[in-house]
């Protein structure tokens, strides 16, 4: 069936290592290959939804995504993406799109700013936890276990383009 307007499903989309960690600089603080693959596979088709800091630090829109940007700076403009004043802008344009496809779901990809805020509303959290512990500045919001129920957990050695060992993990929300 067919999934119209607003009846898209969200998930939120994150690595996180295992002191919470998901960013450092403006960037990811480790190197996974197999994640970056993991993360295309998961997105490819849908709306994502990033916040500004985001989008600079991944630098260009991602191909076969609708790429919307939440920024409050109303000259915000770049190539081959939307900006929203806010998320909930940035949810309307993402159900268009999402409303259109069969099955439609829109991906909210981050930060950590975008991913509180995100987080009462949200369907399902496909969780990477990296098996390290590295320096950060930007950690995942708590997880409240009462809220989310672990549905799937596939644990997986580093291979040879990754700096660590990680679990993909499926999280919904309990009924
Ligand atoms: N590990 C992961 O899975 C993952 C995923 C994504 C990002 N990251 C990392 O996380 C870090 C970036 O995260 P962050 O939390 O600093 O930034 P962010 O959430 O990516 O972006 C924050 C910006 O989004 C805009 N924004 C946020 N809330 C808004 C609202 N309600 N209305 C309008 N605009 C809003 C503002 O942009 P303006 O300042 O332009 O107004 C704000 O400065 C980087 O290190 C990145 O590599 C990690």
């Amino acid at each position: 069936m067919m999934a119209g307007p607003g009846k898209a499903r969200i998930v939120i989309v994150v690595a996180r290592a295992e002191n919470g960690v998901i960013g450092k600089d403006g960037t990811l603080p480790w190197r996974l290959s197999s994640d970056l693959k993991h993360f295309r596979a998961v997105t490819m088709g849908k709306p994502v939804i990033m916040g500004r800091k985001t989008f600079q630090s991944i630098g260009k829109p991602l191909e076969g995504r609708d790429n919307i940007v939440v920024t409050r700076n109303p000259d915000f403009a770049a190539e081959g993406v939307i900006a929203a004043a806010s998320l909930e802008e940035a949810l309307d344009v993402a159900r268009m799109k999402a409303g259109a496809r069969e099955g439609g779901e829109i991906a909210i990809i981050g930060g950590a700013e975008i991913y509180a805020a995100a987080m009462t509303f949200t369907d399902v959290i496909d969780l990477t936890e990296v098996h390290a512990r590295p320096d950060g500045d930007t950690f995942m919001p708590d997880l409240d276990g009462n809220v989310w129920t672990e549905t799937s957990r596939q644990r997986h050695a580093a291979g040879p383009k990754d700096s660590a060992d990680y679990s993909f993990v499926r999280l919904e929300r309990s009924s």
